[in-house]
């Protein structure tokens, strides 16, 4: 007779060695919340502190995402992310023409893609095309260092192509494709419009991608690097990142926040909305709050300028002027800050995109972040294999089938 489990009674205090929960001691951190689940060497999110005023800071390999928001270009972060520093002017030409020769994606995929639902969503479809990918990529079933960076550098150039395909299938229309020189913001702004962007519409662009490129063990990455650990495929990684991604408290967030801005409408009604809003029990305003950010998220604020500066532009403040009035009541009835989705919201809809396409531009952006703690989980990996604190019964009996069938059948005539 096999040793029997133990009760939670004879575990050790609190349970933690075996993952048992003593009664009443529970020991697991819902969420992994201040849980340090691993190094990297990648980015740092730096919580900042409420009560005393200290914002959030976020670096990128030690570059401060203030400087990098301000003098950089994403395919200068891209080579950050990737090789650990910012790039030599040739290094940055290297990676600009290889994103730029790598944009296409395989005739195969765009076939398969023109016979997808045309109500599909984007992310959907991008969930989809990245495994799909996985299939046609030269290097697909080939796992050296070598391999996976040139891996990383394809699905980080094929992730703009991704979303402006769909976008234009959906519609009936054919696909266009990127020239080699477009930066990535260019790119995917010419394949979205057929046309070239205006240079404010590139930069702002451009300094979203840099906001959203990386932030430390965010959920979509962690679930990169546990499929990574376990050495599988940057194909199959990069498609558990995008699963997470899609989530509505991870990166569906944006979206959400342009659905609430324009459920509310007009500005005078922001206030009462909000405030019944959070009346809910368990509500949650989307573009609020964050795990770890308690101080400000140092990207919002580029965000939040960018937003009034294209609003101001065009003469239309009125989604900036309502966020801005959220903010306020959520600072006030909550003390919570706005986190990089809250603006990016209004910002994306001054420059025209359609609004699930939204977190899709996340996906653009955070492609590279996650390829670059892919490639870091390999150089120096163990698999991700956490314990989990057992609440179940311990000990039962295996009682016959006509025994509970004869149990149940007394059960209904009670
Ligand atoms: C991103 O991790 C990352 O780095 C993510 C990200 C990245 O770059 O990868 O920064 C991108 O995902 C930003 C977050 C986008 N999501 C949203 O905006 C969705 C709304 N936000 C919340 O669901 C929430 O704030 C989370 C999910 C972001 C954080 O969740 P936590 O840490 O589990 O916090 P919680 O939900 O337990 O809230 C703690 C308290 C709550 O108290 P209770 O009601 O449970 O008693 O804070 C309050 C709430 O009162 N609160 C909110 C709120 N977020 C927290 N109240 C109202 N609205 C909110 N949005």
């Amino acid at each position: 007779m096999p040793a029997t489990a133990t009760d939670p009674k004879d575990q050790p205090k609190g349970g933690q060695a075996t993952g048992a929960a003593g009664a009443g001691q529970s020991t697991a951190k819902e969420g992994l919340q201040d849980v340090i689940a691993g190094r990297t060497a990648i980015c740092h999110v730096f919580g900042g502190d409420k009560e005393k005023n200290y914002p959030g800071r976020l670096i990128y390999r030690g570059y401060d995402i203030d400087d990098l928001a301000q003098h950089a270009t994403f395919e200068e972060v891209v080579h950050l992310l990737w090789h650990d520093d910012l790039p030599t002017r040739s290094q940055l030409d290297q990676v600009k023409q290889q994103l730029g020769q790598n944009r296409a994606l395989p005739s195969e995929v765009i076939d398969l893609m023109r016979r997808f639902p045309k109500d599909a969503t984007p992310m959907d479809v991008i969930r989809s095309v990245v495994s799909t990918l996985g299939l046609f990529d030269p290097e697909g079933a080939v796992d050296t260092t070598e391999a996976n960076h040139n891996k990383a550098l394809r699905l980080t150039a094929q992730m703009p192509t991704i979303v402006t395909t769909w976008h234009r299938l959906r519609q009936g229309k054919d696909p266009i494709q990127a020239k080699p020189s477009q930066s990535t913001a260019e790119a995917f702004l010419y394949m979205l419009n057929g046309e070239e962007p205006t240079d404010v519409a590139e930069r702002t662009l451009d300094v979203a991608l840099i906001l959203h490129a990386d932030h430390e063990f965010n959920a979509s990455t962690f679930a990169a690097r546990v499929t990574a650990a376990t050495l599988s495929d940057m194909h199959s990684a990069v498609t558990s990142a995008v699963g997470a991604l899609i989530g509505p408290l991870h990166g569906g967030a944006n979206e959400g926040v342009i659905h609430m801005l324009q459920e509310i409408g007009e500005p005078e009604k922001v206030e009462p909305f909000i405030l019944d809003k959070l009346k809910g029990r368990g509500a949650r305003i989307m573009g609020f709050g964050h795990r770890v950010y308690r101080g400000t998220d140092p990207r919002a604020q580029y965000l939040r300028e960018m937003s009034r500066q294209l609003g101001e532009r065009q003469k239309d403040l009125k989604f900036w002027t309502m966020s801005r009035n959220i903010e306020e009541i959520m600072w006030r009835e909550k003390t919570i800050h706005a986190n990089v989705d809250f603006y990016s919201a209004s910002t994306y809809w001054a420059l025209g995109l359609p609004t699930d396409l939204f977190t899709p531009i996340f996906a653009v952006s955070r492609i590279a972040g996650w390829t670059a703690h892919i490639l870091e989980q390999y150089s120096d990996n163990r698999i991700i294999r956490p314990l989990a604190e057992y609440a179940g019964p311990w000990q039962r009996s295996y009682v016959p089938i006509e025994q509970r069938e004869q149990t149940a059948q007394e059960g209904k005539k009670s």
